[in-house]
């Protein structure tokens, strides 16, 4: 007698936090997907639910309570669901998750998660499953293959994982462990197979992505070997730290085609002050010397940035100080955030600025931010960018795709398929995105 084939089981899951957790989604999704699983997009159809986690700000770390208090009523529903923790929470709380919510059944961090197929074999047969390791073995090396679907135009590509910086705010070196670069040939046969797949654009990953060391000249030896794929045409990376910002690869910026003029370089604060006690081992003053270096060599590159009010001890003179590095750098796009303590770390051991001091603060800082990202995109009206399409737009027959620093840019989409990179005439600035015709 042959066994009946099992109908395959299904798989929901659902990302929070950076793309270093949008890539490990996917990656997990893999290597489920060796055991059976299929992706499916709604959690009430699925087998075994899984929540990749963020534990960067508390509210980041609370939507994970509240969202497992909605699956419920699923578990009450279909007693064989298996519902999984994945991420930085996973990381940080471990088996308190399982105590705090006893109808998780799995928790797994990080870096531990190419033993999902076991831990779901354990889970199946009803115990609690939970690994935060941070194993000797290299996770990557142990994942299922990718498969050889095509897939879309753009993609991430984790190269390095962890910091070693250990800023005082910040729960990644305690979620993510120490800074760990992948080899350059692994990463270059990823990229192969994913531009074999249709990729045409690869975003570099890492928390401390400037800080890779996996091939012998850094990140730009990296970027160097990368811009020799035949079919790859554009390459990022993110997120770097200023300290990391080395030659080889300012010069990068200047001199590889393929890598586009954006960069997410976040200084976090302005007042000299307050990064010291941040820990960040840099000066506002050492920070835009950099972006002075950083745009002679590449003049139009679009800078982005990362900022918190509202850190222990920021008066207002210090908050002054971050809102004048702002009007020198000019930003095109940034992300700024209102402090939260994270327990373990340095900084919560301090006294926080009152809510409604640091409230005030973040929507002065954010005024400033929309006006700059605003003006940075009107200047594009008259120029002429390189858009590489991803999606049909939301009006009929438009295409949508990015340009070269990073602006949504819609056409009339007629003869443009997904993939396609055509020179676009910018003619209008909206809200978030820009309007143009393809030449
Ligand atoms: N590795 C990157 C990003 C780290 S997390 C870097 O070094 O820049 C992304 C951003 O979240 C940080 O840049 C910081 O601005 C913000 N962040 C981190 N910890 C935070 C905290 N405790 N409270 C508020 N914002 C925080
Ligand atoms: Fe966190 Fe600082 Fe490391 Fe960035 S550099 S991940 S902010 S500790
Ligand atoms: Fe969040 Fe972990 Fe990324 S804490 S920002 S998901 S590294």
């Amino acid at each position: 007698m042959t066994a009946a084939k099992q109908p395959p089981k299904k798989l929901f899951i659902k990302t929070y936090g950076c793309q270093m957790n949008v890539y490990d989604s996917e990656r997990m999704v893999e290597a489920l997907g060796g055991v059976g699983y299929e992706e499916v997009k709604t959690p009430d159809e699925a087998d075994m639910i899984l929540l990749n986690t963020c534990h960067i700000r508390e509210k980041a770390a609370e939507k994970v309570y509240s969202e497992l208090g909605r699956f419920k009523h699923l578990k009450a529903e279909n007693p064989g669901l298996k519902i999984g923790v994945a991420g930085c929470v996973a990381q940080a709380e471990g088996a308190e998750i399982i105590a705090r919510q006893p109808m998780v059944d799995l928790v797994v961090g990080p870096q531990s998660y190419h033993r999902l197929p076991e831990l779901e074999a354990k889970a199946g047969q009803g115990a609690k499953a939970l690994d935060t390791d941070f194993p000797e073995e290299d996770k990557f090396e142990h994942l299922a293959k990718r498969p050889k679907a095509m897939r879309g135009p753009t993609a991430f590509l984790t190269v390095q994982e962890g910091c070693d910086k250990f800023c005082a705010f910040c729960v990644v070196p305690y979620t993510r462990g120490a800074e760990v670069s992948r080899p350059a040939d692994r990463i270059l046969g990823e990229a192969r197979d994913l531009v074999e797949r249709g990729v045409k654009e690869i975003t570099l990953l890492g928390q401390n992505v400037n800080a890779y060391h996996g091939h012998e000249q850094g990140l730009a030896g990296l970027i160097w070997a990368l811009d020799k794929i035949d079919g790859l045409e554009r390459i990022r990376f993110t997120t770097s730290h200023p300290n990391d910002m080395d030659d080889a690869l300012i010069e990068a910026h200047g001199e590889c085609d393929k890598l586009m003029p954006y960069l997410h370089l976040p200084v976090q604060a302005g007042s000299d002050k307050i990064l010291k006690r941040m820990n960040r081992s840099h000066t506002a003053e050492s920070y835009i010397r950099l972006i002075e270096r950083i745009r002679a060599a590449r003049p139009d590159i679009l800078m982005s940035g990362d900022f918190i009010v509202g850190f222990p001890e920021e008066t207002e003179e210090d908050f002054q100080a971050t809102l004048d590095l702002i009007e020198e750098v000019r930003y095109g796009y940034a992300y700024s955030f209102k402090y939260s303590a994270r327990p373990g770390t340095p900084a919560a051991e301090r006294q926080d600025v009152p809510a409604d001091v640091a409230d005030d603060r973040l929507q002065r800082l954010q005024a400033l931010l929309t006006r700059q990202q605003r003006e940075t995109q009107d200047a594009m009206v008259g120029r002429e960018v390189t858009v590489l399409f991803e999606k049909s737009g939301r009006l009929p027959g438009q295409m949508v795709g990015k340009s070269e620093y990073l602006h949504a840019v819609h056409v009339p989409g007629e003869g443009i398929a997904k993939g396609d990179l055509r020179r676009v005439s910018i003619t209008e600035s909206g809200a978030n995105s820009l309007g143009g015709v393809p030449l």
